[in-house]
């Protein structure tokens, strides 16, 4: 079954379709690869799907619901999380804070619910805690927790991205290269967290140019190219496969 499902998606940027009629169904519990050369349309398809950035046409279903004109926040609250291509945690904020600040709906933000139930805010509040914590821990990054954001290097600000989108319990998780800049020690460990959350159940999508990486995780890849479905396939099939090639040499050259 589709858990995340496009149809025909198309985003202009003035004259420009960035995304030019894509399709793309993502099964419950896979983790699909998303790849292109630069400039392919693989962020903007994540933002169309995450709903920043509205289609121009086409349309989209989470969980069997079309959510094509469903603000970003509906989405996320309906299951759909994803992390950024470039990580923008709050510099100043603790690791804690800023892992905090990604859950959804709490009972301490309506403002009478203080006066009312101060004591379920409370346990609400230790219950965020111990699962922010939690999943600094699944991160490796539990023993930075009180450290503001910014002393983290680039590879760690993608592991907190990881750690701030399973705040929200997404079911699905758009993943936009979350090797960027990660160590190769990091990596495995990023790696094998993907793996984890998956066996529980959550489904990925998973844009990255570490093939590699790509190819470990994903049964099935979709390579995206000036905004079309170039080609899908197993790793093996698009690694030999020459229109892919040929695309991505047109991009160096
Ligand atoms: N807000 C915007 N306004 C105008 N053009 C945009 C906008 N966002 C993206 N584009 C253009 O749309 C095209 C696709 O960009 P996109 O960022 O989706 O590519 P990508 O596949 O994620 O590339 P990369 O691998 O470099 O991250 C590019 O030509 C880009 O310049
Ligand atoms: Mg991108």
């Amino acid at each position: 079954m589709a858990v995340l499902e496009a149809r025909n998606l198309t985003k202009r940027f003035g004259g420009m379709a960035a995304v030019d009629g894509m399709s793309l169904s993502v099964a419950q519990g896979e983790v699909l690869g998303l790849i292109g050369p630069n400039g392919a349309g693989k962020t903007t398809m994540f933002d169309l799907l995450a709903g920043s950035v509205r289609a121009t046409s086409g349309s989209i279903h989470l969980a069997g619901q079309d959510v094509t004109q469903a603000p970003a926040h509906r989405r996320l609250a309906g299951g759909m999380g994803r992390t950024f291509q470039i990580p923008r945690p709050f510099p100043g904020l603790s690791l804690l804070d800023n892992v905090l600040l990604a859950r959804q709906s709490q009972t301490g933000e309506r403002f009478w619910a203080n006066f009312t139930a101060p004591g379920r805010v409370a346990a609400e509040e230790r219950a965020a805690r111990d699962k922010a914590m939690a999943l600094l821990e699944l991160v490796a990054l539990a023993r930075l927790a009180d450290q503001p954001a910014q002393v983290l290097s680039g590879g760690q600000r993608k592991l907190l991205e990881l750690a701030r989108v399973m705040m929200a319990d997404p079911k699905v998780i758009l993943l936009d290269e979350p090797a960027a800049g990660v160590n190769p020690a990091l990596l495995e460990v990023l790696i094998d967290r993907i793996r984890q959350i998956n066996a529980g159940g959550v489904t990925f999508v998973l844009i990255e140019h570490n093939i590699d990486m790509v190819s470990r995780l994903c049964g099935r890849i979709v390579v995206m190219a000036q905004g079309k479905l170039l080609y899908e396939g197993r790793p093996d099939q698009v690694a030999k496969e020459p229109r892919v090639i040929e695309a991505y040499l047109g991009g160096v050259a």
